[in-house]
């Protein structure tokens, strides 16, 4: 018998649930999206943290069975795996409602950028911050993030472009994912490369030799990020200068990610296939070739759609890319900039309605793409024996509600490795 709390709510059995879940244990390509399995009055059990049975109900509801486990009644409920937000900046200082006030009466993001306001102004609000408060405010971000059901979170640093600030930054992504009874895991990319730092105002070569020579060794060394990223933009870092950081990082053994064609088609995507990155993120400006590219060397495309909805762009081509064959993954970008949000409701709608994602698609986008962006399919983003006991419960046995419910959650019931957040 289990003799404390921690250890109750690893053990959980969830009866009569419509168990809806994308299956496997890599990325879903292409037409694979749409498939989902359903079991109809279901059970799922999860033994410390881990799924150790799913199928149809045995009986679990009856008394003195299963009396090692906490028992969750769906009460014939929706019953997915817990969503995987697989792009966000959630760690930062300061807040940029004023810029985006300037956007509302017509000024880009990119001119705002130039003038050295942007990403260099979170920049200045997150070095004036200690670690306590780095720390409280991501925290905050992360209780939201699980009342949406998020079970899995990428963060990334880029708010320091200095060596203690960003080195800060990870640090409490790590302290926030070895907290006993945490809501959500967290997944830390290293994206120094997120803007060039006053400091090396017009050297950005040279920037890119201090993160290649002092910062990725050291990050490695400690293991503090799992993966690179780099804003690979035009008047950012070009091409070029994003092959020499990724190749470095990949010598270092980070796995990559891009920043991609977000604002112009630089060729971010044929980059991210070239270098067998696991993913390439944005791609509003994805191009064909690249899209196939992504395609071939199952280089997961990350589609961010409440950005091309803050920034009024053209959403990425998520219908294409999936008939191209390509595995989409859905996140939100939450960050003081471009997207000050994290909502998962609206994800779901806006992938559906302007991406054209069917419902199947997104949801496998969330969570088992989701997954594979972050090389943790194996572990997450199904419902299988032997994954993780991350679930969402929604309030309806109807899974259509996701997108149909815009910006509003559907979500009662937020299961982190068998410990039950309900969402007030
Ligand atoms: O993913 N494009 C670069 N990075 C972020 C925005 C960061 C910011 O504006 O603070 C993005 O959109
Ligand atoms: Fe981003």
């Amino acid at each position: 018998m289990a003799q404390n709390h921690t250890d109750m709510c690893e053990n959980l059995i969830i009866f009569n649930a419509r168990i809806v879940t994308p299956l496997g244990v890599s990325a879903c390509k292409g037409k694979g999206m749409s498939k989902l399995s359903i079991i109809e009055n279901g059970t799922v059990e999860v033994t410390k943290g881990i799924i150790t049975y799913v199928g149809k109900n045995r009986g679990e509801s009856r008394d003195g069975f299963y009396h090692h486990y906490w028992h969750y009644n769906a009460r014939g409920h929706c019953l997915l795996p817990g969503f995987v937000d697989s792009h966000t900046h959630f760690v930062f200082g300061g807040e940029r409602a004023e810029e985006f006030s300037w956007r509302l009466q017509g000024e880009s993001y990119m001119s705002i950028m130039e003038k050295g306001g942007g990403i260099a102004s979170t920049v200045k609000a997150t070095r004036e911050l200690n670690f306590i408060k780095m720390r409280s405010n991501a925290e905050a971000f992360l209780k939201k993030m699980s009342a949406m059901g998020v079970t899995t979170v990428e963060g990334k640093s880029g708010y320091g472009l200095d060596r203690d600030t960003e080195l800060l930054q990870l640090k409490v992504m790590r302290s926030l994912n070895n907290e006993d009874k945490k809501r959500i895991d967290v997944v830390p990319t290293f994206l120094g490369a997120h803007a060039v730092p006053e400091e090396y105002k017009g050297r950005t070569d040279d920037y890119v030799d201090f993160l290649i020579q002092t910062m990725l060794p050291h990050i490695r060394q400690n293991e503090l990020a799992e993966f690179c990223d780099v804003f690979c933009e035009k008047g950012v870092f070009s091409i070029e200068q994003s092959r020499r950081l990724l190749l470095a990082a990949k010598e270092c053994g980070f796995r990559l990610k891009l920043h991609a064609d977000e604002i112009v088609p630089l060729g971010g995507a044929e980059l991210a296939a070239e270098l067998g990155a696991q993913s390439a993120d944005h791609l509003l400006h994805a191009s064909d070739n690249g899209i196939r590219a992504m395609a071939d060397r199952d280089v997961v495309a990350t589609l961010l759609p409440l950005t091309a909805f803050a920034l009024k762009e053209p959403y990425a081509r998520g219908r294409e890319m999936i008939d191209a064959g390509c595995a989409v993954a859905l996140a939100t970008d939450l960050n003081p900039g471009s997207c000050f949000s994290g909502s998962i409701p609206l994800t779901f709608a806006l992938a559906c309605i302007y991406m054209r994602l069917t419902i199947e698609e997104a949801i496998t986008a969330l969570t088992l793409n989701g997954a594979a962006a972050l090389n943790r399919a194996d572990s997450i983003g199904s419902i299988e024996l032997g994954k993780k006991g991350d679930f969402v419960v929604l309030n309806s046995p109807d899974y259509h509600v996701l997108p149909y419910y815009i910006g509003m959650n559907s979500v009662i019931m937020t299961i982190k490795e068998g410990a039950l957040f309900p969402v007030s």
